[in-house]
């Protein structure tokens, strides 16, 4: 990858900045609407993002941060981590912003009401009489992201550099997501569930989980930036899949907005701050798509994984909406589930689960594990009924024995399915699925939904 860019890269890149930034400093002018601003910065963060990937790969691969494409014929090394790189500028472009949705709370609590004609004393400014109409709550939510985002980042760093266990490091995005729950205990504290229709005879139409929601909460947390880092392998397939779950949360987001919504929405407000987060995430993850996609010229790293899955859970407990968000992690979901047996240690798991590259074919097929010593009786009477079902690929020797197994991920089982073939095309498959499923999920969401519960809450 040349670090120089090309003539129509600084051509696009330079005045989707140029416009961004001239935006930015036009809404300090008017009112300003925070939504242009945002949009604004995402330009921003996706031309800083795409140059500053071109310009660092050189020193991330002199820091050690590389690795080899292991589909390819020459397996030459590229720069790895290059997340670190999307997820520094999104947090200092997120940090800038924050007074932007602020700006008229600003003005209102400093100000009298909102009303600049009304000049106030320096006195009363300062000792604040005002500021308890400031917007605490919110700025608290929108600084507990950016601590909960900060520290999910330092893992993703710690893992890139020494590959820590993932028994070791599981537990820390839940850790990493007590500032977001904190704010909403403090802010929201609903940790009641409600019961579809069928079932209220025996539960009631409310249930309380009480600290289980917050438990509930954590593993969310957990679930989100591990789920990415286990669907991932083959060029692009991390970030594409990333973008397609931000489109569909924005998707969400604005269906709460828009002119045939009730106006003004109890939910606004949290899916604004949505919208907020989600934009510039955008920015930065395609700026590390162009670079990432098939042939890719740099890898994401574990940073990008963790962050991006840190982003969706910030969001959507923060936008109270973690229970829609499962339903766009269908395909993520069903990678974990069907992970579980060499997650946790039933069926050897290899350190690479990622698709087998046939050098003389050219294509992918799907990678597997052998065994060695014979595996217990049922997991191998089981693992020949999923081949029945068509949901692995098992080798058994004469004896009937199971020696060799397709690796269980969603990807190889695609391959299985499908057969082999090109990196790219398997990644577009994956995706075009993927995007099946979650528009599937916000059709069951807003639509059937109804079916189970009395309303939708749009
Ligand atoms: C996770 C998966 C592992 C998978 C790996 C690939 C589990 C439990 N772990 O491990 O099975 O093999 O991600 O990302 O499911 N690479 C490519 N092409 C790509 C992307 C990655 O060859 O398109 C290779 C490169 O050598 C790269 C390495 O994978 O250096 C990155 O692996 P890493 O992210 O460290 O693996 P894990 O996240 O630990
Ligand atoms: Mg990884």
């Amino acid at each position: 990858m040349s670090p120089s860019l090309s003539r129509n890269e600084i051509l696009t890149t330079f005045t989707i900045f140029g416009a961004g930034v001239a935006i930015i400093a036009n809404t300090f002018q008017g009112d300003g609407n925070p939504i242009i601003a945002s949009l604004a910065f995402s330009g921003v963060a996706f031309s800083s993002t795409y140059c500053l990937i071109r310009w660092l790969g050189g020193a991330f691969m002199k820091a050690g941060f590389k690795g080899k494409d292991m589909s390819k014929l020459r397996k030459v090394e590229i720069p790895e981590t290059m997340g670190a790189v999307c997820a520094v500028v999104y947090l200092l472009v997120i940090i800038v912003f924050i007074p932007f949705p602020f700006y008229k709370d600003i003005v209102a609590a400093t100000s009298g009401g909102g009303n600049r004609d009304f000049v106030l004393e320096a006195q009363q400014v300062e000792t604040g009489r005002f500021l308890h109409r400031f917007p605490h709550n919110k700025l608290a939510a929108y600084l507990s992201a950016i601590l909960s985002l900060q520290s999910v980042v330092i893992l993703g760093l710690g893992d890139d550099l020494f590959d820590i266990r993932w028994r070791h490091k599981v537990l820390i995005p839940a850790f990493a997501s007590i500032p977001i729950l904190i704010v909403y205990f403090v802010d929201f504290g609903v940790t009641q569930i409600v019961i579809p229709t069928p079932l209220r005879p025996y539960l009631g139409e409310l249930f309380n989980l009480g600290w289980l929601y917050y438990a509930y909460m954590a593993a969310f947390a957990i679930f989100c930036p591990n789920s990415i880092n286990i669907l991932a392998g083959i060029n692009g397939i991390e970030v594409t899949q990333s973008i397609v779950i931000a489109s569909l949360i924005l998707v969400n987001d604005l269906l709460y907005l828009a002119p045939f919504t009730p106006h003004p929405h109890p939910a606004e407000d949290a899916h604004l701050f949505s919208i907020y987060l989600l934009l510039p995430f955008l920015g930065v993850s395609l700026a590390l798509w162009c670079h990432n996609w098939y042939p890719a010229k740099v890898f994401v790293g574990d940073t990008y994984c963790y962050f991006a899955g840190m982003v969706f859970a910030v969001d959507g407990i923060l936008g109270h909406f973690s229970k829609t968000l499962w339903l766009l992690f269908i395909p993520q979901v069903f990678n974990f589930i069907y992970s579980a047996p060499q997650l946790f240690g039933l069926v050897p798991c290899p350190r690479h689960r990622l698709p087998h590259f046939n050098a003389r074919t050219g294509l992918m097929e799907a990678s597997v594990a052998s065994f060695e010593r014979p595996l217990r009786r049922p997991i191998q009477e089981a693992m020949k009924l999923l081949h029945k079902l068509s949901l692995l690929d098992v080798k058994t020797n004469k004896e009937g024995v199971v020696v060799e197994c397709s690796n269980f991920t969603l990807i190889n089982l695609w391959l299985v399915w499908f057969g082999p073939m090109r990196e790219d095309r398997l990644a577009m498959g994956l995706v075009a699925m993927q995007i099946a499923c979650g528009v599937a999920g916000l059709f069951v969401r807003h639509r059937l939904a109804l079916l189970i519960f009395t309303a939708d809450n749009l």
